[in-house]
């Protein structure tokens, strides 16, 4: 027996790293899935991943900016399934990004709509589906950039910590209807949306991660799937409110950091921080 057995999920952001990676282990463990993305081509083949591990899952089109899009995902849920349990909220990118001066007002004000208004919107759209089901979980992707300062990444780091508050007010204010909201905080994991950006792509970032943390390996989006599978389930039925931290004991305190590696993959991470705006990870794609 599956941990997610009859229960229905929608997955935004899931054509691609963490989303995709949550979407085929909910799958394997019996979860129905809306994957909902602006990628077509990534999120076809996420459902396709989906079916091979032996559940039911599609494709949504879906913008999580528009208010109507992700009211449309939720509304796929229940036509194709006829219930909403868990809404994972993760959709992303890095945004407006590179030093604060050089930061436009509209990238950073597009960086907040799909960051932070769009888990209002995915939260917002899934309780009144997940109250009829009688209660559920929503998961958010915040970030350890929303727990610290990250030079670079001030548009990013302040919409993730906006999405741990959010989390922390709609936590209080559905568990009355047995709805449990959480966010997970990742560290550096190598998905397309860290790995396009630097040059020799994965490979390359795979090793500059590892370096990053005390724990010697760069963070999978497995990782955070595994997460994600806790929260979504049965065994979290206490757990709500909470920003839980998965990223290696990168942010565990003093000392955390090697500083020598530190800096060196400091230095190497803003030099791929210095274009405007980071968009989705398919656009993004440069040709190698
Ligand atoms: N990779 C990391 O190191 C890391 C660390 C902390 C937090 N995160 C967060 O994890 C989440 C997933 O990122 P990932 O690393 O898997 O990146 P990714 O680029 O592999 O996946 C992001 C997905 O979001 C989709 N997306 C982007 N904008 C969208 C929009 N407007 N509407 C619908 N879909 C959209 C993309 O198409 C893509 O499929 C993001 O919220 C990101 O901020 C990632």
């Amino acid at each position: 027996m599956g941990k997610l057995d009859k229960k229905v999920a929608v997955i935004t952001g899931a054509a691609s790293g963490i989303g995709r990676a949550t979407a085929i282990r909910f799958a394997g463990e019996g979860a129905s899935i809306v994957i909902a993305d602006l990628n077509r081509e990534g999120g076809e083949a996420a459902v396709r991943d989906c079916k091979e591990n032996g559940s039911s899952a599609v494709f949504q089109l879906t913008d999580v900016v528009s208010e109507e899009n992700v009211k449309g995902a939720v509304d796929r849920a229940l036509k194709e399934f006829g219930r909403l349990d868990i809404m994972y909220n993760n959709a992303g990118l890095g945004g407006a990004v590179g030093p604060l001066e050089n930061v436009t007002a509209d990238n950073w004000d597009r960086t907040f709509a799909i960051l932070l208004r769009a888990v209002f919107l995915g939260i917002k759209h899934a309780v009144p589906a997940i109250r009829k089901t009688g209660g559920g979980s929503i998961i958010n992707t915040a970030s350890i950039a929303g727990l610290r300062g990250t030079p670079g990444l001030t548009a990013y780091g302040a919409a993730k910590a906006g999405v741990i508050s959010v989390t922390r007010s709609a936590a209080l204010e559905f568990a009355k209807d047995k709805i449990r909201v959480n966010c997970i905080c990742p560290g550096l994991i190598a998905t397309p949306l860290t790995y396009n950006r630097i040059p020799g792509g994965e490979q390359t970032a795979t090793q500059l991660f590892s370096a990053f943390q005390p724990w010697k390996r760069a963070g999978r989006p497995e990782d955070i799937a595994s997460m994600a599978l806790f929260l979504a389930g049965d065994d979290a039925e206490f757990v709500s409110g909470q920003a839980m931290i998965v990223d290696g004991a990168a942010t565990s305190g003093f000392g955390s950091l090697n500083p020598q590696q530190g800096q060196q993959g400091g230095g190497q991470m803003s030099q791929i921080l210095d274009e405007e705006f980071s968009g989705p990870s398919f656009q993004m794609k440069k040709p190698s």
